[in-house]
């Protein structure tokens, strides 16, 4: 058993509290990981905030790295001090849907979830024995933290922790809209609507995938600019989207749109702005129960739309090579880095990312 300091989300709407946790004991297939970065995503948000219902206690973080310190029984492919990044996926490899490569629709997965335990469905952290459960199998804001080994991704050690974090989710995601989803063809024209971590990370998908025009749109000025320092050839207001995604393409529209901002407005942009046969993958999300309403028209014309959890992510094979594409500078993780913050500034943290201040802010473990 192994103890833990922690952030503890113990009602929704309140602040995290900083608790010391028992941590374990290791199941045959768990590796046990101390984190040296945890980012903050706003999944994570939406917890704290309640659109998203999780069981409580929890500790939230699902954007994390770190190293091994233990390793169970049954796990032969991971050792103690490697590095590594965790995903939020576990699979079973079995099911109806990890038998059809879509892993993110894993029986197993999609059961136990929600009720924020782990992958085989049972604890493994908890104060005073009473158990405490970790959002999407991990729980990262923890000093350590125990994950099913194929949790957690080895990357190169020369990999720096805090952004090793950020592909855990956001960069994952957004990256892999565009080469995993979309695959758009060289020199395809792109709009990305919405510029956080998400979609500045399909901006950089867009630009790895060979895109030749890549229109960021965001209406906050500094999200414009950071999306032009990582490679959008054009950055706009969401009011001037549609008239340059027109002017751009004789009229046509864009080959590909990401939506990455998660509003009623950027999914009804995202159909009008892509061209008749062009592909439309969608990111962000309103809360499960709101309605999205859509001029008909702008469905029509043979459009592909997709809507993606975590960018067609297999974490084993992408998460290596995301990290070698920063180690080798093709993919930019520095810029997306607001402040780093001690676990105990966690609370301001989220403060900042609700009010649009900070792309990531990651917590910085000893
Ligand atoms: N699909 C997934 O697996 C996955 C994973 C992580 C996050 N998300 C979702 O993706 C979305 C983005 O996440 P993030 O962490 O980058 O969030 P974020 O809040 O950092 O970024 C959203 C951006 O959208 C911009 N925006 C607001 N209104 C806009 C408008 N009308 N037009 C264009 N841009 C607008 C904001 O200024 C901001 O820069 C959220 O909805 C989040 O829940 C999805
Ligand atoms: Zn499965
Ligand atoms: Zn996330």
């Amino acid at each position: 058993m192994w103890i833990s300091r922690a952030a503890v989300l113990r009602q929704t709407g309140a602040p995290m509290t900083i608790e010391t946790l028992e941590v374990g004991p290791l199941g045959a297939g768990d590796v046990l990981v101390r984190v040296r970065a945890a980012s903050l995503c706003h999944t994570d948000l939406e917890a704290i905030e309640g659109a998203l219902a999780v069981n409580l206690p929890v500790v939230l973080g699902h954007e994390a790295a770190g190293e091994i310190v233990e390793v169970g029984a049954d796990v032969l492919d991971l050792g103690v001090g490697d590095r590594v990044v965790l995903s939020w996926n576990p699979h079973c490899g079995r099911c109806f849907y990890c038998e059809r490569a879509q892993p993110i629709l894993c029986r197993t997965f999609l059961a136990n979830g929600p009720r924020g335990f782990h992958f085989d469905g049972k604890p493994r952290l908890a104060c005073d024995a009473v158990p405490v459960h970790q959002l999407m199998y991990l729980g990262g804001f923890s000093e350590y933290c125990v994950v099913a080994a194929q949790s957690a991704i080895r990357v190169p050690d020369t990999m720096p922790f805090d952004r090793a974090a950020l592909i855990g989710c956001g960069v994952m995601t957004g990256v892999g809209a565009v080469t995993r989803i979309a695959k758009p063809a060289w020199g395809d024209t792109a709009m990305v609507i919405g510029c956080g971590a998400v979609g500045l990370s399909a901006v950089q998908g867009c630009v790895l995938a060979g895109c030749g025009e890549i229109v960021a749109v965001d209406p906050n000025p500094a999200r414009r600019q950071l999306a032009q320092a990582i490679g959008a050839t054009r950055a706009v207001t969401p009011e001037e989207a549609m008239d340059l995604a027109r002017s751009l393409t004789d009229g046509r529209g864009a080959d590909l749109v990401v939506e990455a901002a998660g509003r009623n407005e950027t999914f009804r942009l995202s159909v009008e702005a892509v061209r008749p046969g062009g592909q439309v993958v969608w990111l962000g999300k309103v809360a499960v129960n709101d309605e999205v309403m859509f001029r008909w028209g702008s469905l029509m014309q043979e459009k592909r739309i997709t809507r993606s959890s975590y960018g067609g992510a297999n974490p084993a094979r992408d998460f290596p090579m995301l990290a070698r594409a920063y180690l080798d500078g093709k993919l930019k993780l520095d810029e997306m880095i607001s402040a780093r913050i001690g676990l105990e500034q966690i609370n301001e943290g989220f403060a900042a990312l609700k009010r649009g201040e900070t792309v990531r802010s990651v917590v910085m473990f000893a």
